[in-house]
């Protein structure tokens, strides 16, 4: 009887199910009234005396290995019901999960922060909604001056000093306020003009400003920091300042790169140049540092700006400036890639 016994136990450690049902059968074949067990107890009645502690303790090994084996089972299979509830199928196929994508403009308005970031530049912002003084008299562009009529301005209400920002030069003048040198920021940032809108202006774009202020800063800091910044941002090396106007700055420039004539669409874009503009900069007017409470005397700095568009439409080739703002997910889905 104790080798029948030894041999039950081998088969109940062995078991395995894969369904209630088979762990049901397993229960009432060994536990159930009329199971295993049962005839097994009866059997030991009839043992001889000296055995009987041998096969007893036996017979209480069986019943509590078949016990824990119907509990161990049941837990099992529970927990797999459980997270079949919580997965469902694991084996189905994955839902794709969509992407989204960033608006070129962010693109390159995070690309040109992080290029100037990496040289101390941090970012500041300032208000849409701007008054005359900081979008143009502290600019050196008093009442009537003629360069006001450059940037067609939108004004609030009737109220002629109270308008929508031209240009985020507006920034600088708040930053200087607020800051002492040595000042390095860039801002960017959506302006306004009342301008028609085409395929090359719209009312509504957006720019970034730099400001650079301390004492001793020379033109030679501003060609070089724009310098690294076009090798950053285009892979280009080669530049060229032109002389030109700006209130704010003196001397001022415009910055042009060197694109290349290499393919149909450098031509075109260049216009057989091979010359490219990408902004306005120059060294801020003593009379612009005055306006904002910093000494010229003691301080010098350059500023910049360009306009986002115009640098993403060059990068991504874009032939309209009117598809970034018409929320075509055609044109957005393409820049999924792009971080
Ligand atoms: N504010 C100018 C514009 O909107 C761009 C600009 C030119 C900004 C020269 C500057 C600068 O800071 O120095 O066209």
């Amino acid at each position: 009887m104790l080798n029948k016994v030894n041999t039950l136990i081998k088969e109940i450690n062995n078991f395995t199910a894969s369904t209630k049902e088979e762990v049901e059968q397993f229960r009432i074949k060994f536990l159930g009234s009329k199971g295993i067990l049962k005839e097994l107890f009866n059997e030991f009645k009839t043992v001889d005396n000296s055995l009987k502690k041998e096969i007893g303790q036996a017979l209480n090994t069986l019943r509590k290995t078949a016990a824990e084996k119907v509990n161990e089972l049941k837990e099992k299979l529970e927990e797999k019901t459980e997270q079949k509830a919580i997965y469902g199928d694991l084996t189905r196929p994955a839902e794709p999960i969509e992407l989204g994508a960033r608006h070129p403009i962010s693109i390159v308005k995070n690309k040109i922060v992080e290029i100037f970031s990496r040289i101390g530049f941090n970012v500041s912002e300032g208000p849409e909604i701007e008054d005359d003084w900081h979008n143009f008299t502290a600019l050196n562009l008093p009442e009537h001056h003629p360069a006001r009529d450059m940037q067609d301005t939108f004004f609030i209400e009737k109220n002629p000093d109270i308008l929508l920002r031209t240009h985020t030069s507006s920034v600088q003048v708040r930053y200087m306020e607020n800051h002492k040198p040595p000042i390095r920021t860039v801002s960017p940032g959506r302006v306004f003009r009342n301008e028609d809108i085409s395929a090359r202006a719209h009312c509504i774009f957006h720019q970034v400003e730099g400001l650079y202020i301390d004492k001793d800063v020379s033109f030679a800091d501003l060609k070089q920091t724009l310098l690294y910044f076009t090798k950053e941002m285009f892979g280009k090396s080669k530049i060229r300042l032109r002389p030109s106007y700006f209130p704010f700055t003196e001397p001022s420039a415009e910055v042009d790169i060197y694109w290349g004539l290499e393919t149909e669409v450098d031509y075109k874009i260049t216009k057989g140049t091979g010359w490219l503009e990408i902004m306005g900069c120059g060294m801020v007017d003593p009379n612009v540092l005055k306006n904002a409470g910093i000494d010229p005397n003691e301080y010098s700095g350059f500023a910049f700006g360009m306009g986002i568009e115009r640098i993403a439409m060059l990068l991504y080739q874009i032939p309209d400036i009117r598809m970034f703002y018409e929320n075509d997910t055609r044109f957005l889905e393409q820049f999924k890639s792009v971080l």
